[in-house]
């Protein structure tokens, strides 16, 4: 028997209807229909006589009793299906039954909050079962009616000061975050996952290292909003159909608190690692590469997907997204980095040669766009930060010009506004993991923009204020 949540209702009539009407969506369908198992290769394998019931995404069981193997249709043909199993290294072999099952669903439940699954939606966290929920939601569905959805306006802190003040965000808004390996990307993400304006958090960790993936669990979320999260997880090691299927899960749970009314966080890392899983299982069906080693088909998924985060249809909640892409040898231009730019609300880059200055988070901020931001700033707020980016500029492209000693102070007003305050802005700016912003991140730029303006009028340029002591994190 299914586990069922222990609560108030359990005993009554209600409580009876509503556990049968669980064991109900959980039973297996009195019909069903087999195929046999042709060939196996590392890549898929093949299955006769499914051909005319199976469509492209459908699951399939393979075998029977204790060695079931869950597998993905792949591709459809005359002379049979291709089928790729869930597991890394499954053991099927020839002749084998294999079991249509339909479309994959998951039955998320509010009692998910606070624990992490695998991309199966099966616990991952050795904290006993998952109360599965009533509804099944297939884990493929389309994104909400682009004319019904909510119009995006509400503005949303991250706690991110670089984030808040540069490249604000609104709810339902989706941002990439591009970097190198190493530059920051998931701490980066594990910082955004704090954000307290949110209802909800689901990560999704995709092909990272198991380490990082206890790492993230254990040191950025607090007691606190570990009840408010949820984790889903896939890592390296795992099989490309897990890959793939761990950012859909995330997204169908973030759906499911969407579809409640909840303003969800939706943080995943990362998209290439998604990409590079939909690219082996595309390979594996027969697509041809054609942009670097990339089949045309994820440009079609990547879209599809990141579509479905977003502001909900009128009346519901939203789904706010984080997604990071690695852009190898920090080359902008990788085609996948190039489509999801192009999808997304806005971008932040973070660079290596920030992060070498040991400046964290190593967030480049002329680089860094967020199409809402207008939006999310009041009139004088923009001001105030497009006249920032003003002095940032200038204080970066004169660096070598004033190394090599060929600035001399006033002589340029506007060199010596930048030459003075950026290096306090940057240190506003500075972050580290564990330092949560409580408050509106431009009322400590301003507390700073204040000591800088008083110090000009005392006409002491030589000392640069430290931002104001905040009150240190609570965990
Ligand atoms: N906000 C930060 N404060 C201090 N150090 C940081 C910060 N962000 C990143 N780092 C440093 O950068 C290293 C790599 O970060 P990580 O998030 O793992 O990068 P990526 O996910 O891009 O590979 C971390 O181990 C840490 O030392
Ligand atoms: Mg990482």
């Amino acid at each position: 028997m299914t586990y069922l949540p222990g609560s108030a209702l359990d005993d009554g009539p209600l409580g009876r209807l509503l556990m049968a009407a669980r064991q109900l969506s959980h039973e297996p369908p009195l019909l069903r229909r087999g195929g046999q198992v042709t060939e196996i290769s590392p890549a898929a394998c093949r299955v006769r006589g499914l051909s005319r019931f199976a469509a492209l995404g459908d699951c399939v069981e393979i075998g029977e009793g204790t060695t079931r193997h869950l597998a993905q249709v792949v591709h459809v043909g005359a002379r049979g299906i291709l089928v790729k199993p869930f597991e890394a290294e499954p053991d099927i072999r020839l002749g084998q039954q294999a079991w249509h099952q339909g479309a994959f669903r998951l039955h998320p439940d509010e009692a998910w909050k606070g624990r992490i699954v695998n991309a199966l939606g099966e616990p991952a966290d050795g904290a006993g079962p998952l109360p599965p929920g009533l509804v099944a939601l297939p884990v493929d569905r389309p994104p909400p009616r682009a004319l019904r959805r909510q119009p995006i306006t509400q503005p949303m802190r991250t706690g991110v000061r670089a984030v808040d003040i540069f490249t604000p965000i609104c709810a339902g808004q989706r941002m990439g975050i591009f970097a190198g390996s190493g530059v920051g990307k998931s701490t980066f993400l594990a910082m955004l996952t704090r954000a307290a304006d949110f209802d909800t958090v689901i990560f999704a960790l995709i092909g990272e290292r198991g380490r990082e993936v206890r790492e993230f669990v254990e040191e950025t979320l607090d007691e606190k909003q570990r009840r408010n999260a949820i984790g889903v997880v896939a890592t390296g090691d795992e099989s490309p159909m897990m890959r793939r299927l761990a950012l859909k899960t995330a997204i169908t749970i973030a759906e499911y608190f969407r579809d409640r009314g909840e303003n969800v966080l939706l943080v995943a890392d990362s998209i290439t690692r998604y990409a590079h899983a939909c690219r082996d299982i595309l390979l594996a069906a027969g697509e041809a590469p054609v942009a670097r080693g990339y089949p045309p088909g994820i440009f079609a998924e990547l879209p599809r997907l990141l579509e479905r985060a977003g502001p909900g249809e009128v009346g519901g909640g939203s789904i706010t997204g984080f997604f990071s892409v690695l852009v190898d040898g920090d080359d902008h231009n990788d085609p996948v980095a190039d489509s999801i730019r192009g999808i997304l609300d806005g971008h932040i880059v973070l660079d290596r040669e920030i992060a070498e200055q040991g400046r964290y988070p190593a967030m480049n901020v002329l680089a860094s766009v967020s199409r809402l931001a207008r939006r999310a700033w009041t009139p004088e707020q923009e001001k105030l930060v497009l006249m920032l980016r003003a002095l940032i500029a200038r204080f970066e492209d004169t660096r070598d010009l004033r190394l090599l000693g060929g600035y001399r102070p006033g002589t340029d007003e506007e060199l010596d506004r930048a030459v003075q305050w950026v290096p306090s802005i940057y240190e506003v700016l500075r972050q580290t993991p564990d330092e949560t912003e409580h408050r509106n991140a431009f009322e400590t730029l301003s507390e700073t923009l204040k000591a800088l303006a008083a110090e000009r009028e005392d006409g002491t340029t030589t000392h640069t204020p430290q931002p104001p002591q905040r009150a240190p994190m609570s965990r």
